[in-house]
């Protein structure tokens, strides 16, 4: 059998750690379709290579979730990390925030990692606090090497449902604290001459969703948003690239079970839903799993790549031609 063989059906029969390490040893950094359809796709257990020795990594929404893992995989490849989140529940949003217990366990678990962590606890539409953050960052690790613009909610309903102050906090904070991030980031990062910026869409920024109008609004607005950026940010060497997420298993998915099934608001009845619309054969992503892209665009290995927008979608955008 040979080992460049990423067949699907080929892999069902290899024993697991044969298949994992066939699919994720090449150390590309992006998860192969045939990973995921294995169900091996996630990467929290192994050693991750240590070739962010010394960078920075500041993380908007980082207490817990995609950004958590993301700040945890980044740190396990040596960088120091800064988690800037609001780490209280927002007036207008229905489900909860992470806490400052969140915080503190998500500082321990980074510096387990033997990187230093500095929490911060700010809102993402406050742009002197945003920027001030990122000024700590660097009198505190000398440099700013890479943004997470990670912040994010989401509040679903009918569109002639949804209340003006759902509205409004869903879109403040999903653009304006995307673009008061970036425009905090960016000054430091053309001084320094390079960085790079990596902003989360979702699946729901490429196709649309009657359920989560506005989300999927502010999610197709940051693509835009990240886009520009990336022209306007090239000539200094820095990049800032996208990535659109299907359903990953955080609380912030979790909170939408009624809204898969209302006869059934578990997270099993959410996995079989999407079972059963995934093209391949997986439910939902772990946020590990987004934690692998955003370190591919982050390190070197995605050092020319800007202006992408990556879709983390089981082949759901396959039949796409946008
Ligand atoms: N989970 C998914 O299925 C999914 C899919 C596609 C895209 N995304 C996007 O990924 C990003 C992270 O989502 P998640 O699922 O990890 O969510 P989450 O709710 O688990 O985590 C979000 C974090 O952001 C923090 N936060 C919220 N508002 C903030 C603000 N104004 N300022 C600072 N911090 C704030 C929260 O406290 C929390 O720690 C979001 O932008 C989301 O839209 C998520």
């Amino acid at each position: 059998m040979s080992d460049v063989d990423t067949n699907d059906r080929t892999i069902e029969h290899r024993p697991d750690a044969m298949r994992r390490s066939v699919l994720l040893g090449a150390g590309a950094g992006v998860i192969s379709a045939a990973a995921i359809a294995a169900g091996t796709a996630s990467a929290a257990d192994g050693p991750a290579m240590r070739d962010m020795e010394g960078k920075t990594a500041f993380i908007t929404g980082g207490a817990r979730g995609i950004g958590l893992a993301s700040a945890d995989l980044l740190a396990r490849s040596g960088a120091n990390i800064v988690i800037y989140d609001v780490a209280r529940n927002l007036e207008h949003v229905d489900y909860d925030m992470a806490t400052e217990e969140d915080m503190s366990a998500a500082k321990a678990q980074i510096e387990a990692h033997g990187v230093q962590c500095m929490t911060i606890q700010g809102d993402v539409r406050n742009r002197v606090a945003t920027a001030n953050a990122m000024q700590q960052a660097m009198s505190a690790y000398g440099s700013l090497d890479h943004v997470l613009v990670n912040a994010g909610i989401t509040q679903a309903g009918p569109i002639d449902a949804l209340g003006d102050d759902s509205v409004q906090t869903v879109v403040d904070i999903n653009i304006v604290g995307a673009t008061r991030t970036i425009q905090s980031a960016v000054p430091i990062m053309r001084e320094q001459k390079s960085g790079s910026i990596v902003v989360l869409s979702s699946i729901l920024g490429r196709r649309p969703n009657e359920w989560y109008s506005v989300y999927s609004a502010t999610k197709w607005a940051v693509i835009g948003l990240a886009k520009s950026t990336a022209l306007a940010v090239a000539p200094d060497g820095v990049t800032c690239n996208v990535i659109c997420p299907t359903l990953v298993d955080t609380p912030l998915a979790r909170s939408l079970a009624h809204m898969f099934n209302p006869d059934n608001p578990t997270w099993e009845a959410v996995e079989e839903v999407m079972r059963s619309v995934n093209p391949l054969p997986v439910a939902v992503f772990q946020p590990e799993d987004v934690a692998q892209l955003v370190k591919f665009f982050a390190s070197d290995a995605g050092k020319h790549i800007s202006g992408e927008v990556f879709n983390l979608d089981a082949g759901a955008l396959a039949a796409s031609t946008v």
